[in-house]
């Protein structure tokens, strides 16, 4: 990789290092198609001065990470139209001094799921009604999916349901919907690390028929996932929603598409 004035900075704000295997995916992908980029991630306390650090010192684009996705807009010039309606940016682009946030994350969990079965017409359950569920509802219904947003506190599956025009209820709806839906998506955070032997499923609704996504990455293979398996269902697992926001981000950092090969590799991930 040759660094000179002509390189453009791609940066990463968040709050911590240690969460970001990305670096070492654009970087390779970079570097592979002999593009004139670096990859750098910054750990920001302030994100009003790290948004002015963007302008002053002609960062290119950068990627937005916790806790930074919704304090960050009110420093941009604009939103796009998937950052707009789920309200929280997960990329910020300089295009000519013009910031422009951007939302990858709800168009990513879609790429991840598509891998494994067609979304449109499916009936699809979506656990959980926070920032994570806003951002795959969208796109969910951009897809043709029909959608039941269920959540442990009803008012809040209600509000997002409203959003996007589906149906919605408590989790006490669960035992009733699953056994004529195709699709299950945990976005809850039940399910993580240090409580990894919970899930807000009990396995004996589960059914050969399904496919079931978590969006808890950490553990890879969540108690969720791992009944999923053992039940015969298709699993789209954390890490794959991970890769596919990436992607579509250096779709926006460069105008290129990337070898999707190449960043699963460097990011060292199946979709098993
Ligand atoms: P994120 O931005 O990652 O989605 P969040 O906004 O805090 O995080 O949302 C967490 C989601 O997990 C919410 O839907 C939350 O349900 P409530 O709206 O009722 O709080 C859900 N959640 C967290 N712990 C849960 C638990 N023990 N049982 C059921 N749902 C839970």
């Amino acid at each position: 990789m040759k660094i000179n004035g002509e390189t453009k900075l791609i940066g990463f704000f968040g709050s911590t290092f240690r969460t970001s295997k990305m670096y070492t995916m654009y970087n390779a992908v970079f570097e592979n198609l002999g593009l004139n980029y670096i990859y750098v991630p910054f750990m920001v306390e302030d994100i009003k001065k790290g948004v002015e650090a963007i302008r002053n010192l002609g960062i290119h684009a950068v990627g937005v990470t916790i806790p930074f996705k919704i304090s960050i807009i009110e420093h941009l010039d604009e939103l796009d139209e998937d950052a707009k309606r789920i309200g929280a940016v997960n990329v910020v682009i300089n295009n000519n001094g013009k910031l422009i946030g951007g939302n990858t994350d709800g168009k990513g969990g879609v790429k991840a799921l598509k891998e494994k079965t067609e979304v449109k017409n499916k009936k699809i359950i979506l656990l959980g009604a926070g920032g994570a569920a806003r951002a795959l509802v969208f796109a969910l219904k951009d897809e043709g999916g029909k959608l039941t947003i269920l959540n442990r506190t009803v008012s809040e599956a209600k509000e997002l349901a409203k959003a996007v025009d589906c149906q919605s209820g408590g989790l006490e709806k669960l035992p009733e919907l699953m056994s004529t839906a195709d699709i299950l998506i945990n976005s809850t955070s039940v399910g993580m690390t240090p409580k990894n032997n919970q899930s807000i499923v009990d396995k004996k609704l589960l059914h050969n028929k399904l496919t079931v996504m978590d969006i808890v990455s950490n553990p890879r293979e969540t108690k969720l996932l791992r009944d999923a398996k053992a039940t015969g269902c298709q699993t789209v697992f954390a890490d794959r929603m991970l890769l596919w926001q990436g992607v579509l981000k250096f779709e926006m950092y460069t105008g290129i598409k990337p070898s999707v090969e190449i960043m699963e590799k460097a990011l060292q991930i199946t979709s098993h």
